[in-house]
């Protein structure tokens, strides 16, 4: 077989055979196959798309590029989620011990952060201490003693998109449904859960701008979770400004912890409510939608949701005194209160743009290899369509720095108040499964 004559085949339109995906993908992780020619695939690919059986065969072949988790030593149903992405998507933190607080099974591999984006494992490691290396014996013990266990992606897991992701990044050829799909998805299904639920974002901070965009590339991976026998379903949601109130890694850990108490932001409860409730149903712990929100309901009021952070704090050595008291996670040295230049009501606080100017605080990485600063970040006071009055607070500035007259301009410039009053976009679009 001969590299060149897949890439003329993709050109033209046409479907790559099963042995052809794998041949691409073996040489590709064994460095037989270089770059070059990879991102004219690639490119192919994003201009001519691959059929629902090739994507399945992608998919598969990436994940037997490495390890494939076998969690059959943890008793019941493992459920897994995953996010495509946003700002101030702190789901993880709370959602997680809420429906492992119900008796559901969390073996969880996270990621971090890049660009305007925030990653669980940068976010947990705000809290002194917390351990997201875990061997696959100690990763198994943990979910079986206490249900949750967070963990990062081992370098054995799916080495090819480690590889393709990188090339994708930087050859214009992210932007394609059968390439991310097969990205997450070859993760997902390595990681060894049973069922899978995906948060969709679609809107300004997202990787699909509208949601009928988000429907398209959720149900391409309900269809290969499906073909591969897991449970998978999708929310379809709204990321045209940011989730909840905090973007910054400490930030947001103390938001989560207020929505386990119950006293979080409405929007990011309600993400969390609809999430667990199908996950408590993929789970088979409840047949019921209602009844199991109400399920969450209670946790949270009788205090085990908020327990169970703390029991996957501590198991993964983590100063458990940091979620008990908040305030002694990491603080940024000033913070500064924005305030509206005019009366009105706030019509766009884009998430990209918000993302962007927690990146510049320290919050995030413009590149792999930056260090971030868990403490800083920016806690919004206002969401879209609410009123506000010349001189509100609208956000409170987490940071170490004073703030650039250049930063301040991109704020007023993101922070956008109007005459007219404006309706947001509903935050959960639609549920697939
Ligand atoms: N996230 C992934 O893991 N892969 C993609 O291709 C896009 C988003």
């Amino acid at each position: 077989m001969r590299f060149v004559d897949i890439i003329n085949k993709k050109r033209e339109g046409k479907s790559l055979t099963k042995e052809e995906i794998q041949f691409w993908i073996d040489g590709y992780v064994n460095e037989e196959i270089p770059d070059y020619q990879v991102s004219a695939l690639c490119m192919a690919i994003v201009l001519n798309g691959m059929e629902s059986r090739e994507i399945s065969d992608l998919t598969l072949a990436m994940m037997n590029s490495g390890d494939v988790m076998n969690l059959e030593a943890i008793a019941g149903i493992k459920v897994d989620k995953h996010s495509t992405g946003g700002v101030g998507d702190k789901t993880s933190l709370a959602l997680l011990p809420m429906v492992s607080a119900c008796g559901v099974k969390v073996a969880k591999m996270s990621g971090r952060g890049l660009g305007h984006t925030g990653g669980t494992l940068d976010k947990l490691e705000s809290i002194d201490g917390f351990d997201i290396y875990l061997d696959d014996e100690e990763f198994v013990k943990q979910v079986n003693d206490i249900n949750i266990a967070i963990i990062g992606q081992t370098a054995q897991l799916v080495p090819a998109d480690k590889k393709l992701y990188a090339l994708r990044d930087v050859t214009g050829t992210v932007q394609s449904v059968p390439l991310i799909s097969s990205s997450i998805m070859s993760k997902k299904l390595a990681s060894g859960a049973d069922t899978i639920l995906l948060d969709v974002k679609y809107g300004d901070g997202a990787f699909m701008q509208t949601p009928e965009e988000a429907i398209e590339l959720a149900k391409t991976m309900i269809q290969i979770g499906k073909d591969c026998g897991r449970d998978t379903r999708a929310m379809i949601t709204d990321m045209n400004q940011p989730l909840g109130f905090a973007i910054g890694n400490a930030l947001e850990v103390k938001e989560a912890i207020a929505t386990l108490k119950g006293e979080g932001p409405a929007d990011f409860t309600e993400l969390c409510l609809t999430a667990g409730s199908i996950i408590l149903q993929q789970a088979k712990v409840c047949d019921d939608k209602d009844k199991a929100r109400q399920m969450l309901l209670d946790v949270i009021k009788d205090g085990s949701a908020l327990n169970q952070l703390k029991l996957l704090v501590k198991a993964q050595g983590g100063n458990v005194e940091q979620i008990e008291h908040p305030e002694l996670l990491p603080q940024a040295k000033y913070v500064v209160e924005m305030n509206a230049k005019k009366s009105g009501y706030l019509a766009q606080v884009k998430a990209l743009r918000v993302g962007t100017l927690a990146m510049k605080l320290g919050a995030g990485r413009a590149t792999k290899e930056d260090a971030i600063n868990f403490a800083v970040g920016i806690v919004l006071n206002k969401k879209v369509s609410n009123p506000v009055n010349e001189g509100d607070v609208i956000a409170y500035v987490h940071t170490d720095v004073p703030l650039s007259e250049e930063w301040i301009q991109d704020f007023y410039d993101t922070f956008i108040v109007d005459d007219e009053p404006c309706t947001p976009e509903p935050l959960i679009y639609e549920v697939l499964q």
